[in-house]
């Protein structure tokens, strides 16, 4: 088989990819991404001279590129992770994220039309459903999001699940909570947080730190897209979640427990406008119909993640300068 992945050289994409290198040694995979602050030619060196691994350079919006890359490499299938996805940034700036998560997936979708494409994976968000006091939601739930990020994403699916509806394409969406892990970009806030408190800064926590996100280890969620590319029904949307749902104060605590660091580590800072209370997702249907489960303990996930960026200052201590710092400054 061979795979077309955008944003492959993000963190999502990056895991996904590694892990389908070495489960299938006859597949190959063709990696389109942007190569933009968050997606890191660094995420993915040591593949980079894999005889099963390529890359092109290039913006999902580019309808002649995308439509070229269709052509000349002919992909049996595709896993689309290519998103702008920091919510702070979406406030910041709402039209990157209209741009690249709604047109871009547009142009993929054309493309992958014409050229009867056997299957087009979407990845969606936990987000698109937006907030819930109380309960999980379901796949079949009405999407109601709240930040400029989760409303493109949501625009996004719906649109791909559309493609299913109008065309036939042979989609497949899935939603899955906040992920963590190695090489994520220091602005989400695990690695943000972890790597303030390994130089020795403060954290900042948004509002009173009572907002509730479901932790799912990225490779947990790379075996679900695995699972749903090769085993999932066209048409039809698959909430991965990771069964850890914590308070923002809860795994700050957690955090500066693994670091080393006491509460005065805490800063806590400015809402976030819009801030979504909690997030929950029900995920019996692909725990039912995939035989899909997350492996990874949340201590232990969390465990790994420091123990990573601990041994990886090389990769993320260039990171957290130049332009990274600006948009800092820009929002305290
Ligand atoms: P984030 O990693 O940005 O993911 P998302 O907003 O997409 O869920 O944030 C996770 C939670 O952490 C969210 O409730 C906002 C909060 N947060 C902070 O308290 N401080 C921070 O500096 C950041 C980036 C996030």
């Amino acid at each position: 088989m061979k795979l077309l992945v955008t944003g492959g050289l993000g963190f999502i994409g990056s895991n996904f990819i590694r892990l389908i290198l070495k489960k299938y040694p006859d597949y190959k995979v063709v990696n389109l991404d942007i190569q933009n602050y968050a997606g890191n030619p660094n995420n993915l060196k040591d593949v980079e001279d894999n005889p099963q691994y390529g890359f092109i350079k290039g913006d999902i919006c580019d309808e002649k590129l995308v439509e070229d890359i269709f052509s000349t490499e002919k992909p049996d299938a595709l896993v689309h992770f290519a998103a702008a996805s920091h919510v702070d940034r979406s406030i910041l700036g709402p039209q990157e994220f209209v741009r690249t998560n709604v047109l871009g997936t547009q142009v993929l979708l054309d493309a992958a039309r014409h050229h009867k494409i056997g299957r087009f994976v979407h990845i969606g968000t936990d987000e698109e459903y937006g907030s819930i006091q109380q309960g999980s939601f379901r796949e079949t739930d009405p999407l109601n999001p709240s930040s400029p990020y989760s409303s493109s994403k949501a625009a996004a699916s719906l649109l791909a699940l559309s493609y299913f509806n109008t065309f036939h394409l042979p989609v497949i969406v899935t939603r899955s909570s906040n992920n963590f892990g190695c090489n994520q970009y220091p602005e989400k806030v695990i690695p943000l947080f972890i790597t303030n408190l390994i130089e020795g800064k403060k954290v900042p926590l948004y509002g009173d730190g009572f907002n509730v996100r479901d932790w799912l280890y990225v490779l947990d969620n790379c075996k679900a897209i695995d699972e749903v590319l090769h085993k999932g029904k066209e048409g039809e949307i698959y909430n991965v979640g990771g069964d850890n749902e914590f308070s923002n104060i809860e795994l700050t605590k957690l955090l500066l427990k693994f670091l080393e660091k006491d509460a005065s580590y805490i800063e806590y800072v400015k809402d976030r406008p819009g801030h979504d209370r909690r997030y929950s997702l029900d995920c019996s249907k692909i725990k039912e119909k995939l035989n899909w489960q997350p492996k990874f303990e949340f201590n232990y996930g969390i465990y790994l993640t420091a123990d990573w960026y601990r041994k990886n200052e090389w990769w993320w201590k260039p990171l957290k300068s130049g332009e990274y710092l600006e948009y800092y400054k820009k929002q305290y």
